[in-house]
């Protein structure tokens, strides 16, 4: 058998895309001294022989390339730091074929031709004979990727059947554990990223004449035009303080604002509207606590423990209420991949532990902590805890009644919705007994000048005229996210972040900050050779936003030897074909240095 050089025969790896990855694999390897594979002699590289005798039992000789398939010059094309022809493909925005059709032409095999589809008028009105839950790249690029990503030693490559390019589904039994393209995902039914992102007006944005590639989801996420829509529609229509009875605006803009309440609480899975508090953020949310109930609760001596991994929002409060009342502040450590060691959190717990405080994912690393644990941990030990929600209210269905945390915080601006926007759950008897930290209106029963007496949650905290427009907002994104479905949308990224993750660890030089086994959106690494920034700056000039720097969570970093990481994130109306953008990206830069 013979590798197909003609990309019209389904089911059969054809040359070209084996020379692509080829290089991309024999670039990964340590020590190798760069030369490329040219089609159409792919066996004239020293290694390739032995390789396509792997991938194709009984391998003879490639033949020539057919009329009118062009190949681009891999000379030019890979070691070119920017792209060949400064253009990023269709693709880069979750549509057809990936972003390697940018240095060549490219005829999809008549399987990947995808019929063509008029979209339904709603994105959640989906016609499942025609959308598939996803659309991904051809699919031969994608096994074959993964089969250049498994291996790093072509002794280790097991035999592959002879039968594995014959037939309509080819599956490799030693690629089990890696990602591959899905065409049916159970529990996914109906989700389509090229509709959902339809929904987006920001990714018509071109930067630097590309496609925008947004990979700082966990810095904030962008917003449907649902969202949009719902805001201005209230500035138009209901916009009012919210006094109900005072007039008919009063009473549409309570209504809304309350309104937005009830979905916060489904979205929680909170007991009563009266647990949740809305403000302007997490960062705010903690604050909130710390100046009321652990200013009003705490005493010298007390312990707060907080884990490695938090933000610094969850750090300064507690140390400013620390250095103030005399608490101790102990840390729960990390392994090496970033997980939270629960034997050591055992340890620092006693009876002077008062709170515990942590996030549920990792700003920096992605971690996903056992949060329903350590609550209990926590809980039996006598501790109060705090569950810093704010980067996982996007990726975790958030369930504060069954995780029992008696705090849970998180910004709206995180999960689709409007900045300045964010919640306090509370437990309603805990809030409840938690004298006010802020006055002003709204938030009294009775006010004379001998006495006040403050209603009760949430309104004692909510001081002040809130963020009306943006509660409602977040309420609108509270129920675009609730339409997709919060398990669909993890499922889907979880997809994503394998995908990610399998290709970015063997790009050489790139070490992945945060290997945790259990990980959300988050894939931070450092780049030997490039400082964070000069990687940060690459990636823009392609259009791919990235955050670059500390990210707010400084001690974490440090445990790693870092002061600062690059940290693409991802959400869901991400795809494997920006993740190829963003890899495809990072192996210029490297050849633009070697
Ligand atoms: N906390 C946000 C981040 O991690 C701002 O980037």
């Amino acid at each position: 058998m013979s590798i197909n050089t003609d990309p019209q025969i389904p089911g059969v790896p054809d040359a070209a895309w084996i020379e692509k990855l080829a290089n991309e694999l024999f670039s990964a390897l340590p020590d190798e001294t760069p030369k490329p594979v040219l089609s159409p002699h792919l066996e004239d590289h020293p290694r390739m022989e032995k390789m396509l005798n792997l991938i194709v039992p009984g391998f003879s000789k490639a033949p020539a390339a057919p009329e009118g398939f062009q190949l681009s010059d891999p000379q030019t094309s890979l070691a070119d730091p920017h792209f060949a022809d400064g253009k990023v493909p269709p693709s880069a925005t979750g549509v057809g074929v990936s972003p390697a059709g940018a240095v060549r032409s490219y005829t999809p095999s008549p399987q990947d031709i995808k019929p063509p589809v008029t979209a339904p008028a709603h994105p959640f009105e989906v016609n499942e004979s025609v959308f598939k839950p996803y659309q991904f790249d051809h699919r031969q690029e994608i096994e074959l990727k993964h089969i250049l990503a498994a291996i790093s030693n072509f002794e280790k490559l097991p035999q592959i059947p002879a039968n594995a390019f014959h037939g309509a589904d080819p599956a490799y039994y030693f690629l089990q554990n890696t990602p591959q393209p899905i065409t049916q995902s159970p529990g996914v039914s109906g989700f389509n990223v090229d509709l959902i992102r339809q929904d987006f007006p920001v990714f018509n944005e071109r930067v630097n004449g590309k496609p925008l590639i947004w990979l700082d989801n966990a810095a904030t996420t962008q917003k449907p035009r649902q969202v949009i829509d719902r805001v201005s529609y209230f500035y138009e229509h209901e916009n009012s303080n919210i006094h109900r009875a005072a007039h008919e605006l009063a009473a549409r803009a309570t209504d809304a604002y309350e309104g937005a309440r009830e979905k916060v609480r489904q979205f929680l899975n909170a007991r009563s509207v009266n647990e949740i508090v809305f403000v302007r953020g997490t960062t705010e949310a903690i604050n909130l606590v710390a100046k009321t109930w652990g200013d009003q609760n705490l005493v010298a001596g007390d312990e707060i423990i907080l884990s490695h991994l938090e933000h610094h929002a969850n750090i300064v409060p507690w140390k400013q209420l620390a250095d103030k009342k005399g608490l101790k502040i102990r840390v729960i450590p990390v392994d090496n991949d970033g997980q939270v060691i629960l034997a050591e959190y055992a340890s620092l717990l006693s009876h002077r532990t008062k709170l515990v405080s942590f996030t549920q994912v990792s700003n920096a690393l992605g971690t996903i902590t056992p949060a329903r644990q350590m609550i209990e941990m926590a809980h039996a030990a006598g501790a109060k805890v705090l569950l810093d929600g704010a980067q996982s209210v996007s990726h975790l269905r958030s369930d504060v009644t069954g995780l029992n945390c008696d705090w849970f915080v998180f910004s709206g601006h995180k999960v689709f919705g409007p900045t300045g926007i964010g919640v306090l759950y509370g437990k309603e008897d805990l809030l409840n007994a938690t004298q006010p930290w802020q006055g002003g209106g709204n938030m009294i029963v009775d006010v004379t000048f001998e006495h006040i007496q403050y209603h009760k949650a949430p309104s004692r905290f909510e001081a002040g005229t809130g963020n009306i427009a943006d509660a409602v907002g977040l309420g609108a994104a509270i129920d675009y996210v609730s339409k997709i479905g919060i398990d669909a949308i993890n499922q889907y990224e979880h997809y994503l972040l394998e995908y990610a993750s399998s290709r970015m660890q063997v790009i050489p030089g790139l070490r992945l900050i945060g290997t945790a086994k259990e990980k959300a959106s988050v894939l931070s690494f450092v780049f030997e050779g490039f400082r964070t920034e000069e990687v940060g700056s690459a990636l823009n000039r392609e259009g791919i936003a990235v955050r670059s720097g500390h990210h707010c969570a400084q001690p974490i970093l440090r445990r790693f030897g870092q002061e600062t990481t690059v940290r693409p994130s991802l959400a869901f109306y991400n795809t494997t074909s920006e993740i190829d953008v963003l890899v495809d990206t990072l192996y210029r830069l490297r050849r633009g240095r070697n």
